[in-house]
C-alpha cells in the first residue's frame, strides 16, 4: 500500500479567468448555411467543451476540416439527440445550463450537411471560444490531492480506482462554500466522484491491494456520508449559496474515485485534485443530502424490464439545489418524484435512456422547495435480458444490489439546504 495524503496548499486568491462572451443564437433563415457563419457557433456553445484537443471526445469540432470530415456522423448524432449527451427529459425538473440542442439548431446543422457542408466566408468566422485551464472557480483555499500519480497502462478500458486522502484541515477551516474537481490528465480521466468516509473502511480496502488506491466500480464500496462533488466533461463544480454551512465531518477521509480509459499506445499518468473554498461568513442554513437508496433487491435473469423503488423522507424543510441519479450497467430508466405533504406531486428528474457513461449532476435553475414530510420516490428500471448489449453477464444471471460491476444500484441523491435548528 502506498497511501495518498492530504496536500494543503494555502494560496492567495488569484484573479479569475474572464468568462466567455455569450454567443448569439442563429436563425435558420433563407441564406446559405455555412460552417463559418452559423455552424461553428453551435459547436462552440454545445460541443467544444468535449470536442477540442486534449478533451474527452475522440475528435475536434473547432475547425472546418475536422467538422467537414465528420459531417454525416454529426448530422446523425444531433438528429438522434445522441449528442450532446444530456439525459434529463424536458418538463421533469427545470435545470440550469441545459445541454440540449433546440429544434432550430438541429435543423441548422442538418441543412448544412444536406447542402454539402460548405465552409463559407473567412470574415464570418467568430473568434475561437476560450476555455479556462485549471481551476474555474479561482484558486482554492485548500487542495486535496492524490499524493502520487497513478499510472494507466496503454490500451486499457474501464479502470475504476479509489484513492484515499486523509483530511487534516484545522477546525475553523472546515466550513466550505464551493468544491471543484480538477482532473489531472483529461486524456484518460473519464469521470471522477468523491466520497467522505467516516467508517475507516476505505483504509482497509486500500491496504488490501498493492499500488496506490484500490479497485472500485459503482461507488467507493462503503456507505458514504456525502462527498465533495464530482467531475465529468461539462460537470459543474458544487457551489452553495452564501449563508449555508457545508461541513466536513471530523475524522472523515476523502475518497477520490476515478474512472480511467486509455485508448492510446503509451502509458499515461494522472494526479487528480479537489480544490475547496472555505467560508467564514455567518450562516443559518446547512447542506442537506437526501438519498433515496434501495438495497436488498434482486433482478431475475432475463427480465427485460424490472422495476425497483427507492424512497427517502424529508425530515426538515429543504430547498433542493441539484440531483444525481445512479445505477450500473443494466439501468435503462429512472424517474424521481417528490410527493409533497399537501398531496401534490412534483417530478424531480426523468431519464428514459440511462447511460452509465454519462452520469450528470443536474443543477436546478431555482431551488426546489421540499417541505418536511415530503417523500422522494425513485423508480429504477433495469434490463437484465440477453438483448441488452450492456449486460455484463452472458448469459444473464440473477443480479443483486451491491457495489461491483455485475451488481446493481438504485440511488437518487438530492443535494439541498435546510435551516439550522439550534436545539
Ligand atoms: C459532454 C461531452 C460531449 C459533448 C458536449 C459533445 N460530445 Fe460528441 N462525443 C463525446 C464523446 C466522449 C464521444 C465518444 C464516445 C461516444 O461516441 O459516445 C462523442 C462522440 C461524438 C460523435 C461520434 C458518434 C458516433 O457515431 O460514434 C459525434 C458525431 C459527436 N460526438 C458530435 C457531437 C456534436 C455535434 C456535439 C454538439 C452538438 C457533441 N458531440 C457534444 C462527448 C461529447
Amino acid at each position: 500500500m502506498r497511501r495518498t495524503t492530504l496536500v494543503i496548499a494555502l494560496l492567495v486568491s488569484a484573479c479569475q479567468t474572464s468568462p466567455n462572451t455569450p454567443l448569439r443564437p442563429e436563425a435558420v433563415g433563407d441564406g446559405p448555411v455555412t460552417f463559418n457563419k452559423q455552424v461553428v457557433r453551435v459547436f462552440q456553445r454545445n460541443c467544444q467543451t468535449c470536442h477540442r484537443p486534449g478533451e474527452v471526445a475522440p475528435f475536434s469540432l473547432t475547425n472546418y476540416k475536422d467538422a467537414h470530415a465528420r459531417r454525416d456522423d454529426i448530422r446523425e448524432a444531433v438528429e438522434s439527440r445522441y449528442m450532446p449527451p444530456w439525459k434529463a427529459v424536458p418538463g421533469h425538473g427545470e435545470f440550469a445550463d441545459v445541454r440540449r440542442l433546440s429544434e432550430d439548431e438541429i435543423r441548422l446543422v442538418a441543412r448544412w450537411v444536406a447542402d454539402g457542408a460548405p465552409e463559407g466566408e473567412p470574415r464570418d468566422l467568430p473568434s475561437p471560444r476560450r476555455f479556462p485551464t485549471g481551476w474555474t472557480l479561482g484558486t482554492p483555499s485548500a487542495v486535496l490531492a492524490m499524493e502520487e500519480p497513478f499510472t494507466v497502462p496503454p490500451r486499457t478500458k474501464d479502470i475504476y480506482r479509489c484513492f484515499v486522502v486523509p483530511i487534516r484541515i484545522p477546525g475553523e477551516w472546515r466550513m466550505i462554500r464551493a468544491s471543484e474537481v480538477l482532473p489531472g490528465n483529461r486524456k484518460i480521466v473519464h469521470h471522477v466522484q468523491t466520497f467522505l468516509d467516516v467508517t475507516g473502511r476505505s483504509v482497509e480496502l486500500d491496504q488490501a491491494e498493492p499500488g496506490p488506491g484500490y479497485t472500485c466500480f459503482g461507488g467507493p464500496r462503503f456507505d458514504s456520508v456525502g462527498g465533495l462533488g464530482g467531475w465529468a466533461p461539462g460537470y459543474p463544480p458544487i457551489e452553495i449559496p452564501s449563508g449555508v454551512a457545508w461541513g466536513i465531518p471530523p475524522g472523515a477521509r476523502l475518497v477520490i474515485q476515478v474512472h480511467y480509459n486509455n485508448p492510446g499506445d503509451t502509458a499515461e499518468t494522472d494526479l487528480t485534485k479537489i480544490g475547496v473554498h472555505f467560508t467564514t461568513g455567518p450562516f443559518d442554513r446547512r447542506l442537506s443530502l437526501l438519498r433515496a437508496f434501495a438495497w436488498n433487491f434482486g433482478i431475475p435473469a432475463g427480465a427485460p424490464q424490472h422495476s425497483v423503488m427507492a424512497r427517502a423522507m424529508v425530515q426538515d424543510d429543504v430547498e433542493a439545489i441539484s440531483i444525481h441519479a445512479h445505477m450500473h450497467l443494466l439501468g435503462r430508466a429512472m424517474t424521481v418524484t417528490a410527493h409533497l405533504p399537501d398531496g401534490t406531486t412534483q417530478s424531480m428528474l426523468k431519464i428514459d435512456d440511462w447511460d452509465f457513461e454519462w452520469q450528470i449532476r443536474y443543477v436546478y435553475k431555482r431551488p426546489v422547495p421540499l417541505p418536511a414530510g415530503t417523500r422522494i420516490v425513485a423508480e429504477c428500471v433495469y434490463d437484465n435480458s440477453a438483448a441488452n448489449p450492456k449486460n455484463p453477464s452472458k448469459p444473464p444471471r440473477p443480479v443483486f444490489s451491491g457495489f461491483e460491476t455485475t451488481d446493481e444500484m438504485c440511488l437518487a441523491s438530492v443535494l439541498g439546504t435546510a435551516r439550522i435548528v439550534r436545539r
